[in-house]
């Protein structure tokens, strides 16, 4: 049955679609802050291993409250890798051990993601999505506070 929440059919379809690239980002990110969890290498590898693994817990919440957000509006959420390829905005580097370049990368990815977020909620405000902008504001924040994080590592 379909949603009769006061937002039009097209309105709709148009934050699912943005919901579902942002969470193809969140996926990418997600496993690539992962990888930067298994692969680092150095003398403060304890304080790198659980600061990363505390960031990809994070974003493995954000994944699941943007893809439930995705069916509360009445559509399905993307769920396959080759799908999330195919969406994301964000690339896959090389892999690496060092410290510096893998926090830069990462730090690149949430910066990206911001700012993607900043014009998607004023795109979904003139959606008329106001529950939708204020998972988004708060999704904004969070990646806002990842990334001072990640970008207190670099000189
Ligand atoms: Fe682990």
């Amino acid at each position: 049955m379909k949603p009769n929440i006061g937002i039009s059919d097209k309105n709709l379809k148009s934050v699912a679609t943005l919901l579902n690239t942002l969470l193809a980002d969140e996926v990418i990110l997600y496993i690539k802050t992962r990888q930067a969890h298994w692969n680092y290498e150095g003398d403060n590898f304890m304080e790198m291993h659980k600061f990363y693994e505390g960031q990809y817990e994070e974003l493995a919440e954000m994944v699941d409250e943007i893809a439930e957000r995705i069916r509360m509006i009445g559509h399905h959420a993307e769920g396959r890798l080759k799908d999330f390829l195919k969406l994301t905005n964000l690339e896959e580097q090389n892999y690496t051990i060092d410290q510096n370049e893998q926090v830069r990368n990462l730090t690149d990815d949430h910066q990206t993601i911001i700012r993607l977020l900043r014009n998607g909620i004023e795109k979904v405000d003139k959606l008329k999505d106001a529950g939708t902008v204020d998972l988004l504001t708060k999704i904004m924040e969070q990646h806002e506070k990842m990334a001072w994080m990640l970008r207190s590592y670099l000189p």
